[in-house]
């Protein structure tokens, strides 16, 4: 890792010292960093339905905000101050942005969520407000004033389309230049607001809602839940009232359901699917005309192959995971690809199963072949 991004820390230094516990300031993190996109750039992607962008305007203490497709036309007559545009997941677009995120990797890609980029001209800001997730918050080219605090009080605007928290007691502030980075843990106040024309990159990272968890767990046990037997009761007595549902019933039922199991695979199974499973927009593109398996195999030997902007890969132990689907057997080579998003022609696997899989990843556009 870069010595500086962390501001001289170790990565076990500042998850001990920062991680989920309190922020960052670092001067200096990306010496030189020039961004990797400009404002037409921006238009470009914001004009596109496969991407999620977002128009904020402030008026004032007020807010609005509208979200893309935009046409670039409308984009192009916004007023010269306050407002910003936001792209979000700017990594499945270019591999310039998951160059910069592959720069975060001593945290764990299970954590990861995207990299989402902000122009606003002097005076644009999304209001105060806090996030759910931690984020890493880096100046592109341009500046950006941030207040944060520790306030406790997060009650949110009731009147604001936008989360706007009510009382903001800013305690601190900072001014980035080009490339500093501010990291922010989960729910900590701040109010970022451009000085003149201003790039911010946000590094986010995803942390599910127990809730949520358990909703997507139970839609994925529902397809593996294994509960043999039926409702029986030979030992029925008459009922005085029909409509009443019996207290034997009940603890029949009770019992029965008690017996939904599952096991740590289960866990292992379902956390790599749902973590892996492409983002709704995400769209692959297969190969056109694709070669045929034995040609596939030799170009990939000689050039290596990368994983697809959009593809996730995960794996545990033995089992493997890619875009929501599963594999069973996780070679080092295919661990290797999904560290390092890519494998060298050298290490492409010699064994005709794991070329085989591979073969129907390139042919799903999951992978291809380095250029
Ligand atoms: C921004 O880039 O303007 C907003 C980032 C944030 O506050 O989370
Ligand atoms: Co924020």
């Amino acid at each position: 890792m870069n010595r500086t991004l962390l501001g001289g820390l170790s990565a076990p230094a500042f998850l001990r010292r920062h991680w989920q516990k309190t922020p960052l300031l670092v001067r200096n993190a990306l010496p030189g960093f020039a961004g990797v996109l400009d404002l037409d750039d921006m238009i470009r992607l914001a004009g596109r339905d496969d991407c999620e962008s977002r128009l904020v305007m402030r008026n004032g203490r007020s807010w609005t905000v509208e979200h893309g497709p935009f046409p670039s036309s409308r984009l192009r007559r916004l007023p010269l101050r306050n407002w910003t545009l936001l792209v979000q997941g700017v990594d499945l677009f270019l591999p310039q942005a998951r160059e910069l995120l592959s720069q975060f990797r001593f945290i764990p890609y299970s954590r990861l969520d995207d990299l989402m980029v902000s122009y606003a001209p002097d005076g644009g800001g999304v209001g105060p407000h806090f996030d759910s997730y931690d984020v890493f918050l880096l100046q592109g080219p341009g500046r950006r004033r941030w207040q944060v605090s520790r306030q406790r009080d997060l009650t949110l605007r009731e009147d604001s389309p936008l989360k706007i928290l009510e009382r903001f007691r800013p305690q601190g502030e900072a001014v980035l230049e080009p490339g500093d980075m501010l990291y922010l843990p989960p729910h900590f106040a701040h109010d970022g607001t451009a000085v003149g024309d201003c790039y911010t990159y946000s590094i986010g990272f995803r942390a599910p809602s127990h809730r949520e968890l358990a909703c997507e767990f139970l839609m994925f046990l529902e397809e593996r839940l294994r509960l043999p037997g039926r409702y029986a009761d030979p030992e029925l007595l008459p009922q005085e009232h029909p409509a009443e549902i019996g207290t034997a019933m009940i603890r029949k039922i009770g019992k029965a359901l008690r017996g939904i199991r599952w096991s740590g695979r289960d866990t292992v199974d379902f956390l790599g699917s749902y973590l892996t499973e492409p983002k709704q927009q995400v769209r692959f593109a297969p190969p056109s005309p694709a070669l045929a398996s034995a040609a596939f195999v030799r170009a990939a030997r000689r050039s290596g192959v990368h994983l697809s902007a959009g593809s996730q890969m995960l794996y545990s132990g033995t089992r493997l995971f890619i875009n929501g689907e599963t594999a069973d057997a996780a070679p080092a080579a295919l661990r290797q690809l999904a560290d390092d998003r890519r494998l060298a022609g050298r290490r492409f696997p010699r064994d005709g199963a794991t070329a085989e899989l591979l073969y129907q990843w390139y042919r799903a556009g999951y992978i291809s072949i380095n250029a």
